[in-house]
């Protein structure tokens, strides 16, 4: 296994629409575990293929507090949504940065595991949240990008500081 490193917010890469996974293979698995190492090195609560440069639908989330609840989603495909939700969100491509978003409050995903098995699954608040954030991210969208011209904005000048004091 092997940690990947993650694209910084402005990079365009994280633009880029990703692929169905034709076939769950050892190829993927191998994708898999290394995308888990990194969100646990990191460590984040999910990750998303685009996110490590790998246009491919494939995510991984844990939310659980011992850090051993890993779900991977393959192709994932949202079925149904309901209510309304204000999460506080953040991201491990915009570090430092967390902004409230309205996503949904309760999803319904279709999607592949690690085995290839088709799974269905109700999901509700981080879950739900995080789900909705990550399959944006394969969809080339970040979660600023929800938010005013004026806060993106501000965003992107906090970012660039930040950046400027790595380097
Ligand atoms: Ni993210």
């Amino acid at each position: 296994m092997s940690i990947l490193r993650i694209l910084q917010y402005p990079d365009p890469r994280l633009h880029t629409l990703a692929k169905p996974v034709a076939a769950v293979n050892e190829q993927v698995r191998k994708l898999v575990a290394d995308m888990a190492e990194t969100l646990y090195a990191a460590p984040g609560v999910g990750l998303a293929a685009t996110q490590v440069d790998v246009h491919k639908q494939v995510i991984v989330i844990d939310i659980s507090e011992t850090r051993d609840q890993l779900h991977t989603f393959i192709n994932p495909e949202i079925l149904a949504s309901s209510g309304v939700s204000d999460c506080e969100e953040g991201c491990l491509s915009v570090p430092g940065i967390f902004e409230k978003v309205k996503r949904a409050e309760q999803v319904t995903v279709r999607a592949l595991d690690r085995e290839g098995k088709l799974f269905t699954l109700d999901a509700n608040g981080l879950l739900s949240v995080c789900i909705q954030h990550e399959i944006d991210h394969l969809k080339g969208k970040v979660f600023v990008e929800y938010l005013s011209r004026l806060k993106q904005a501000r965003i992107l000048n906090k970012l660039k500081k930040m950046q400027r004091k790595i380097m």
